[in-house]
């Protein structure tokens, strides 16, 4: 099992964002079995909320309902458990970096697997318009479609 760890601010727009369209990708590519995907905010502030409503009705236009995620923070045992830890801007990994007490390989900015964007952070749309969150959205599927390429590659080693 690979698992994947999605990690921005407040754990109710970016990442579960994120986490929803993976899964749905990864879902369609029949790999739901080989392949655990979460989400969590390096902040506490919306532990047990839904995702934003902007966030839900984003992906709900996208066909994927994240409304039943349970936003949560980040544990330091994630560090160890997940494969790769996902952050949305270098604020979240200097977050990540801190709790883990270093920097480490597989803690990393999401964007890094963009191929189509050049940036490499996910901006916060939570004090933004509508617009910022289809942005977002935009940046979250191509990095998605990059970690996809990874991980079947992974999944295809001997
Ligand atoms: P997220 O967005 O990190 O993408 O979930 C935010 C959500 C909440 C807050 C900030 C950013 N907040 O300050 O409550």
């Amino acid at each position: 099992m690979i698992k994947v760890l999605f990690v921005c601010l407040g754990n109710i727009c970016r990442s579960p964002m994120a986490e929803g369209l993976f899964r749905d990708l990864i879902e369609k590519r029949d790999l739901a079995d080989r392949v655990h995907i979460d989400s969590a905010g390096t902040h506490g502030y919306h532990i047990g909320a839904p995702p934003d409503e902007r966030a839900r009705q984003t992906m709900a236009r996208h066909g994927v309902d994240i409304g039943a995620f349970e936003g949560r923070k980040v544990d330091v045992v994630d560090l160890d458990q997940f494969d790769y830890v996902l952050a949305m801007d270098r604020s979240n990994l200097r977050d990540l970096e801190r709790l883990g007490g270093g920097s480490r390989p597989h803690v990393r900015l999401f964007l890094e697997f963009a191929r189509a964007s050049a940036e490499r952070e996910v901006p916060d749309p939570y004090y933004g318009g509508p617009d910022g969150f289809e942005h977002v959205y935009a940046l979250l599927e191509d990095a998605a479609a990059g970690l996809l390429a990874d991980i079947e590659q992974r999944l295809n080693q001997p």
